[in-house]
């Protein structure tokens, strides 16, 4: 059956972004969804000393192999300051020093939520220029602003659940 790893950007145990993850994967129909958190995979900062010195951190090669058996991803991240969260780039870092492209060619579902009323334009904008160069199929981006307006009682509110249906509709396609 065809696979889908699921994760947010955010280390933080009560994420928003990983809310939206588990609601994304709950519309998905015609594969099997693997929601993860990126702080069961936490790695140390990526230095060249420590690659040399120790290889790859073990929490790191196991979850390139959960890269590996996917077939598509579902991201969404936080925005910290217009960009993306430390924790997020460094696990990519560590990944991209393995064999072939961070997401293999593979489709990428993008999204980001946020407390703001930008809905993580800024990361988002970031993200949908260089996940090409990761090796990304970009499906989105999506952005959720206002999340506690946006998002109550587990549910999606019109238009952004339209828009996510949508999208997640593209990304089914795509695998
Ligand atoms: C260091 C830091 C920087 C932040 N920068 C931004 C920002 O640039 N834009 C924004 O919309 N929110 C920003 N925020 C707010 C986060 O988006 C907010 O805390 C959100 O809940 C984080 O997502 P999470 O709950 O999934 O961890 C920032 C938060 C932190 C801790």
């Amino acid at each position: 059956m065809t696979k889908i790893l699921a994760f947010s950007g955010s280390f933080s145990s009560d994420s928003i972004n990983h809310q939206l993850v588990e609601y994304a994967s709950s519309k998905i129909g015609t594969a099997s969804v693997s929601v993860i958190r990126l702080s069961d995979f936490e790695a140390p900062i990526y230095t060249k000393e420590r690659e040399r010195e120790f290889g790859f951190p073990t929490p790191i090669e196991d979850l390139r192999k959960l890269f590996d058996e996917a077939d598509g991803f579902i991201l969404s991240t936080p925005e910290y300051n217009g960009s993306v969260p430390a924790g997020l780039k460094n696990t990519l870092d560590w990944i991209s020093r393995m064999e072939g492209k961070i997401f293999q060619d593979k489709p990428v579902l993008l999204m980001a939520a946020s407390r703001g009323g930008r809905g993580g334009k800024s990361v988002l904008d970031h993200l949908t220029t260089v996940l090409p160069f990761w090796g990304a199929k970009l499906i989105g981006p999506f952005g959720l602003p206002l999340f506690q307006q946006n998002f109550e009682s587990g549910l999606l509110k019109e238009p952004f659940d339209t828009e996510l249906q949508k999208l997640i509709f593209q990304f089914e396609e795509a695998l």
